[in-house]
């Protein structure tokens, strides 16, 4: 297969002169997340690139060109308004793509596929973490009070503990051992454990919008595991999407003498997410560097970059562009890319 990528090369080609460096990367990433920059708590657009249409579901979504999501309400939303909670809820719910991890149709998979997958290191840090996304989300969900976002809440904390059925349909189906972990106790900590799962998705999906194009590009996995796949990946994007709303919307609704500690709370959660794909974080492995580097693809480091930058600014583009975007990561990469190679 040839790539049709600049600076990508396919699997089975010559192994590139500049492989890429994620920790390397994650550190610039890191060093410019932990000295500024914070989400707009406030802003009004006004909706002009979109027209509104029906509602419509994920599952209908093409890869290539995507279908957008537009709330039907036209007119400017104040972030923190009545307006804006439905648009972030109805945009998470009403996109909701039902399909059933029993059903999913997996590839047959035989000599060097079969081998790339079954000898991925991070099979059971990716069980076990949405596994603790699905009990932080669901916590989450019983201590919201209002009805619309907790509907939202719920509907997030089924889709993570079905991700974790996909999975386990996945190891099941081509063989792949796992260690078993205990069942996961979360602290009683419910919403700063939210928001460590919602900063740590923001960027662990970043890195994998890009590392899943990429695979689909050079052909590391076959098309149909790809196929597979998508709405995996497509439904992280969506909930990175409500999280970042979500995030703006309690913000701008905390009393006045609240909201400097829920920022400081921000800022802890971005920083010590980006610590820990640094490796600093102790007694757990990060998913986000293992699979970067279990992946084994040669890209150029600025060519890697690019990829991710435009697979975020992609899949962030389906939905309505009055809803908060996930912004520090992507502005931050773009600012440094000037200082990457390739
Ligand atoms: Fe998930
Ligand atoms: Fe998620």
């Amino acid at each position: 297969m040839q790539s049709n990528t600049p600076g990508i090369a396919p699997v089975q080609a010559e192994a590139r002169a500049t492989p890429i460096r994620p920790k390397r990367l994650a550190a610039m990433i890191n060093i410019a997340l932990t000295t500024g920059g914070v989400q707009p708590t406030m802003c009004v657009i006004k909706i002009t690139a979109l027209k509104p249409r029906p509602m419509n579901s994920i599952a209908q979504i093409e890869r290539y060109p995507v279908t957008a999501w537009t709330w039907n309400h036209p007119g400017p939303v104040k972030i923190g308004s009545e307006e804006h909670k439905s648009m972030f809820c109805r945009m998470l719910l009403d996109t909701f793509d039902p399909y059933k991890p029993a059903e999913l149709e997996w590839p047959e998979l035989t000599g060097d596929a079969l081998a790339r997958i079954t000898g991925m290191p991070f099979w059971t840090v990716a069980v076990e973490t949405e596994d603790k996304a699905s009990v932080h989300v669901a916590k989450q969900a019983a201590q919201t009070s209002d009805p619309l976002i907790r509907e939202a809440i719920e509907l997030m904390a089924f889709e993570e503990a079905r991700h974790q059925r996909v999975l386990a349909a996945l190891v099941a189906r081509y063989g792949i051992v796992i260690e078993k972990f205990p069942p996961y106790v979360p602290t009683p900590r419910t919403e700063w454990n939210f928001m460590s799962t919602g900063y740590g998705e923001c960027l662990d999906s970043f890195f994998a919008f890009g590392l899943f194009e990429l695979a689909n590009r050079s052909g590391y996995f076959p098309p149909e595991l790809v196929e597979t796949f998508e709405p995996v990946v497509q439904e992280e994007a969506r909930h990175l999407m409500f999280f970042v709303n979500w995030v703006a919307y309690t913000q701008a609704n905390l009393p006045m003498l609240a909201k400097p500690w829920f920022g400081i709370k921000r800022l802890i959660h971005l920083a010590s997410n980006g610590l820990s794909r640094l490796g600093f974080a102790t007694g757990e492995e990060d998913f986000a560097a293992t699979g970067k580097d279990s992946v084994g693809i040669d890209i150029d480091l600025g060519a890697f970059v690019d990829l991710c930058l435009s697979e975020n600014a992609r899949r962030m583009g389906q939905v309505d562009p009055r809803l908060v975007r996930p912004t520090i990561l992507p502005t931050t990469v773009r600012a440094l890319r000037r200082f990457i190679p390739g």
